[in-house]
Order: structure tokens, then C-alpha cells, then sequence
């Protein structure tokens, strides 16, 4: 793939740092993203330094409509825009009849909403170079549902058949466009979260250097589009895949009883 600008949504921490440390060693220029604004000019000034590219910190709360449209037409006036990427994101514990409903909105504009316009304001350019792509961060999430984690699953599966959608729209025109499905990762994300603590396998976490790594190694390879890191992870997308929605459904009601 050409160097150009590469826009990385969330880019202060976890895979969203990665992505913008991997894309600036391979020499694209960035535009970052995240609403913290000082961590945001401290992450750029150090990939710039780190890496020799050009780097543009965007601060943005990307579950806000105002802020959608002012990176939108950020992206319309970017003709060396070669890759974006939908990262930011977070994730909610809890039922949804007690949850908070301006934070349950605000992952479905994060999550949905922002990711689609973004997607849509970038094609543009992407399609005049006839090369480049978008990468939907989603999620091993999107292929289940989850009591307590009702909208966390079901925005991850709007992006995972968004992107599957877009992909197909795409082929032909140099335009790659993934879905990237990781499980588990060592990010601040599950710190960030409130709510009841779930246990998870050790064996099962990944680091956000080899969900990013295999990422950009499914984008350049040219597929496939839903890209699931990690073996381990792989089988258990094949496991999900062939388990009845009912037996998903006893799973969940089994687990989330017992937290
Ligand atoms: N970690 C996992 O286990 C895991 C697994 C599967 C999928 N994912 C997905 O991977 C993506 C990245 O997660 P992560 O684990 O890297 O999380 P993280 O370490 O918590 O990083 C989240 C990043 O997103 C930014 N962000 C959060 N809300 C934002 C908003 N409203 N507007 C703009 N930026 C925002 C944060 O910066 P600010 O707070 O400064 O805005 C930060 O840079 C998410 O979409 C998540 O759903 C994570």
C-alpha cells in the first residue's frame, strides 16, 4: 500500500496507540484522535519525534454529533487520506433496565453512527487513489449476544456486517475495508469499565502489538475482511459459529446469574 495520511480514532491508548505506533513506522503521516486533550498532543509529539512523519492531533468526543461533523469535513479536505481507522471505542457491565441511558447512546453513536460517517467521508478520496482501506475495530463480541452486555454486542455486530456489507460494495476498486474481530486484549479498556468484575483465562488475552500486527498484515495480504487475531480466538469464532443462538442464550443466562 501507498504512504499517505492515516486517521486512527482513539488513538491515546490501547490498540488505537498501537495502530498509530505501526502505522508511523511504516511512514504514513497521522491524524489521531480521543477526547483527552493534553495525552492526545503528547502521544502525537512523540510518534512525530519516534517515527519522522507528520503528526495532526484531532481532539474529538466522536459520541458527539458536532464533533462527527468536524472531523467528517476534516476527512472530505484530506485528498492523501489512505486509511482510517474506527477504533474508539468502550465497552458497559450491567442491565440494561438499571444502565445509564445517555451512556448507552452515546456507544451506539460511538460505536454505529461515527464509525458509518467517517467510513463514508473517506471513501472519496480512497477511490480516486483506488487504494487504501478502512479497518472497523470491532469485536469477538459482535458474534454472540451477552446478558449485562446487551449494546456492546449487538454495536460490535453492526460493524462486523457493516464492514462485510462495505467490503463487497468496494471489491474491485483497490478499496480494502476489514473487520477487526480481536477477543481479550491488554488494553485500559476493561479498567475503564464499572460494574460487576467478570473472570476471564489468562491463556486466552492478547497483547494490542499482535491484534495490530496481524491486522495490518490481513489488510495488505487483501483479505479476509472479518479478522479474527489470535488461533486460539479463531477456533473459538468456529466454535460460536456452529453453536445454537439457543445454547448462547442458556450460556449467558447461566453466567451472568452467577456474577
Ligand atoms: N481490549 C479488549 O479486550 C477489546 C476486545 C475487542 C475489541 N475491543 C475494541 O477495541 C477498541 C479499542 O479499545 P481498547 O481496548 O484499545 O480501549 P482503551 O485502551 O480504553 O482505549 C480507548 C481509546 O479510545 C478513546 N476514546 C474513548 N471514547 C472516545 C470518544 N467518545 N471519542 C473519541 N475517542 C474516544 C480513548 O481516549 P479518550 O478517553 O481520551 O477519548 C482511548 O484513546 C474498542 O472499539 C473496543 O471495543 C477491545
Amino acid at each position: 500500500m501507498s504512504r499517505g495520511l492515516a486517521v486512527v480514532t482513539g488513538a491515546t491508548a490501547g490498540i488505537g496507540r498501537e495502530f498509530a505506533e505501526q502505522l508511523g513506522a511504516r511512514g504514513h503521516d497521522l491524524l489521531l484522535v480521543a477526547r483527552d486533550r493534553q495525552r492526545l498532543a503528547a502521544t502525537a509529539e512523540s510518534l512525530a519525534s519516534s517515527h519522522g512523519v507528520e503528526v495532526e492531533a484531532f481532539p474529538a468526543d466522536l459520541s458527539r454529533d458536532d464533533d462527527v461533523t468536524r472531523l467528517v469535513e476534516r476527512l472530505a479536505a484530506s485528498p492523501r487520506l489512505a486509511l482510517l481507522v474506527n477504533n474508539a471505542g468502550f465497552g458497559t457491565r450491567g442491565r440494561l433496565a438499571e444502565a445509564d441511558i445517555e451512556l448507552q447512546e452515546a456507544m451506539l453513536r460511538l460505536h454505529v453512527l461515527a464509525p458509518m460517517r467517517l467510513a463514508r467521508a473517506a471513501l472519496p478520496a480512497l477511490l480516486a487513489r483506488r487504494d487504501g482501506g478502512v479497518i472497523n475495530v470491532s469485536s469477538v463480541a459482535g458474534f454472540i449476544f451477552s446478558a449485562g452486555n446487551v449494546n456492546y454486542c449487538a454495536t460490535k455486530a453492526y460493524l462486523t456486517t457493516f464492514s462485510e456489507g462495505l467490503a463487497a460494495e468496494l471489491d474491485g476498486t483497490g478499496v480494502r475495508v476489514q473487520a477487526l474481530c480481536p477477543g481479550f486484549t491488554r488494553t485500559e479498556f476493561h479498567a475503564r469499565m464499572t460494574g460487576p468484575v467478570e473472570r476471564h483465562p489468562r491463556f486466552l488475552w492478547l497483547s494490542a502489538r499482535s491484534v495490530v500486527a496481524y491486522s495490518l498484515q490481513c489488510l495488505e495480504r487483501g483479505g479476509p475482511v472479518v479478522c479474527v487475531p489470535g488461533f486460539r480466538w479463531r477456533l473459538v469464532v468456529l466454535a460460536i459459529r456452529l453453536t445454537p443462538r439457543s445454547l448462547i442464550g442458556w450460556v449467558t443466562r447461566r453466567q451472568y446469574s452467577r456474577v
